[in-house]
C-alpha cells in the first residue's frame, strides 16, 4: 500500500485493524526470515506513510506519533511516502527488501541474516560485535595495510598511522595484526609471496594470538585505501579453510570492492570464497548513506533483540536508493561493464608501464585499478611522482586519487557507466601527465 505521506495527511487516528494488522503480521514473518534477530522494534507495525503527527501502516492504521523516530523528524517534512521512522521503533518493507537483496547477493548459498547501518565504519564495528557475541572470543586479527574505517575499534584495525590513527589514541585493544600478501613487495617478489604468506600468517597466529582466542579475522579481498593490493590466487580460499577449521568468523570487508567494482558482484566471488560475514556500504545505495551486515543466519541472530541498532540504519529514503542502485546494476549488468573496464584499461597501463619505469606494479581487477609508482629499478616508493601526475591531471580536468601506504599509488575507480570515448580520453590524460613528469 502506498499512501503519499507529508503534512497533508489527515491528521486523524484511526484504526480500521488490531495492531498489528494483517499485513504488518504477514510482513513481521518476512522480516524474521531475512533481517538479524538483534534488531527489535517498538511497534511492529509496518509503515507506509508518516506526516505531520500520524503514522500510517500498511493496514491503513492510522496512529498518532508521539515517538519521532527517537527524536528524529521534529518537523513534517518528509519526502513521497516518508523519511524515517526508525526501524526499530517502527519497521517498514524497504529495510527488509534490501535486506533480503544483500542476502542474495552476497557469497553462498546458506541460509543468511542482514542488518543496516549507515556507515562503512560502523558496518565493521558490527560485524566484529556479532562474531565476537557468537564465538564468545575476544581477538580480531586484520592485516597490513588494512583500512576499516575512522571509528575507535576501526582505527584500531586500520594500519596506517597518517593521517588515519595520528594522535587519536589510545585505540581499541585484542586487535592482531599479520603481513599481507602483497605480491609486489613481498621479500622474494610475487612467487614467493604466493608460496609462503598464508603459512606466514598462519604460523604468526598460531605464536602471537592462538587460534581458540579469534572471533574474527577480517581482510578487504581487494585492500583499497591501502593501495588496491590484490593477494595471489590462493590466499583468500586457504584464509577461509582455516577460519572453518577453527571456528573463526570469516569476515570480507568489501565495503570498497563490493557491488559490481571489481567485475563481480562482490571480489570474494573471484575464487568462490564464500565469507561467514560481508560488510558492505559505498556503492550500495547511490550516494546515500547506507551500510549492511551479511551472515550466516546463526552467527547473526545469536545476538539478543535489541543488541543491534541505531537511530537511522537502514533508513527508508537510502533503502529505496539501495533497492534502485541494486537494480540498476543487475539490469545493465554493471559487473559486465566492470569487465570492460578492465579490458579497456590494462593493456593500455602495462603500455605505459613499458615506457615509463616510475610505474613499479599495474593492478586490479574490473574498475578497481592501480599503478604503483617507485624509483626507477628499484620497489622504493615515489609518492611524490603520485602526486605529480595526480596534479597533472587535476589541472587537466580528469579526477584521480592516490592511496597506499605509502602514498605512492594512483587509483583508477570510474563509474560502472562511464562509457568509452571518455574513458580513453582520460588514459590519454594520464598517459600525457606521464609524460610530463
Ligand atoms: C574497505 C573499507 N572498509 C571500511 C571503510 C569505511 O567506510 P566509511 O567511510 O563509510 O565509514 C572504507 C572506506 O573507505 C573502506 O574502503
Amino acid at each position: 500500500m502506498s499512501t503519499s505521506g507529508g503534512p497533508s495527511l489527515p491528521q486523524i487516528r484511526n484504526l480500521v485493524t488490531e495492531i498489528p494488522g494483517p499485513r504488518s503480521r504477514e510482513l513481521f514473518d518476512r522480516r524474521q526470515r531475512s533481517v538479524a534477530r538483534g534488531l527489535s522494534h517498538v511497534l511492529p507495525v509496518f509503515v507506509s506513510a508518516a506526516g505531520g503527527g500520524v503514522v500510517v501502516d500498511v493496514d491503513g492504521n492510522s496512529l498518532i506519533d508521539f515517538g519521532s523516530g527517537i527524536a528524529v523528524t521534529s518537523v513534517g517534512e518528509q519526502v513521497a511516502q516518508f523519511t524515517h521512522t526508525c526501524f526499530m521503533v517502527a519497521p517498514y518493507l524497504g529495510y527488509v527488501e534490501v535486506c533480503e537483496q544483500l542476502n542474495k547477493r552476497t557469497p553462498g548459498d546458506h541460509e543468511k541474516r542482514s542488518a543496516l547501518l549507515n556507515s562503512g565504519a560502523e558496518a565493521v564495528e558490527n560485524a566484529v560485535k556479532i562474531a565476537r557475541h557468537a564465538t564468545g572470543r575476544d581477538a580480531v586479527v586484520v592485516f597490513d595495510h588494512a583500512y576499516h574505517g575512522r571509528t575507535n575499534l576501526t582505527m584500531a584495525m586500520t594500519a596506517k598511522n597518517m593521517p588515519y590513527k595520528e594522535g587519536f589514541g589510545p585505540f581499541a585493544g585484542e586487535v592482531y595484526r599479520m603481513p599481507m600478501a602483497y605480491p609486489f613487495r613481498w621479500p622474494g617478489g610475487p612467487a614467493a609471496c604466493r608460496a609462503e604468506a598464508l603459512d606466514v600468517v598462519k604460523n604468526l597466529i598460531h605464536a602471537q594470538v592462538g587460534e581458540e582466542n579469534i572471533a574474527a579475522i577480517v581482510i578487504e579481498p581487494i585492500q583499497g585505501e591501502g593501495g588496491f593490493i590484490v593477494p595471489p590466487d590462493g590466499f583468500l580460499a586457504g584464509l577461509a579453510d582455516y577460519c572453518r577449521a577453527n571456528s573463526i568468523v570469516f569476515v570480507a570487508d568489501e565495503i570498497q570492492s563490493g557491488f559490481c567494482r571489481t567485475g563481480d558482484w562482490f571480489a570474494c566471488e573471484y575464487e568462490d570464497v564464500v565469507p561467514d560475514i560481508v560488510t558492505t556500504a559505498k556503492g550500495i545505495a547511490g550516494g546515500l548513506p547506507l551500510a549492511g551486515v551479511t551472515g550466516r543466519a546463526e552467527l547473526m541472530d545469536s545476538v539478543h533483540p535489541g543488541g543491534l541498532g541505531g537511530t537511522y540504519g537502514g533508513n527508508p529514503v537510502a533503502c529505496a536508493a539501495a533497492l534502485g542502485a541494486i537494480e540498476t546494476m543487475e539490469k545493465e549488468d554493471l559487473a559486465g561493464a566492470a569487465r570492460g573496464i578492465e579490458v579497456a584499461m590494462m593493456p593500455r597501463l602495462r603500455e605505459l608501464a613499458l615506457s615509463n619505469p616510475v610505474i613499479g606494479d599495474v593492478r586490479g581487477r574490473g574498475a578497481m585499478i592501480a599503478v604503483e609508482l617507485v624509483k626507477p629499478g628499484t620497489i622504493e616508493p615515489d609518492a611524490a611522482a603520485a602526486a605529480q601526475v595526480a596534479k597533472t591531471c587535476h589541472g587537466n580536468g580528469m579526477i584521480i586519487l592516490t592511496c597506499g601506504t605509502y602514498g605512492n599509488v594512483l587509483r583508477f575507480l570510474p563509474p560502472l557507466v562511464i562509457g568509452e570515448a571518455l574513458l580513453n580520453e582520460g588514459l590519454d590524460i594520464l598517459s600525457d601527465a606521464f609524460s610530463a613528469l
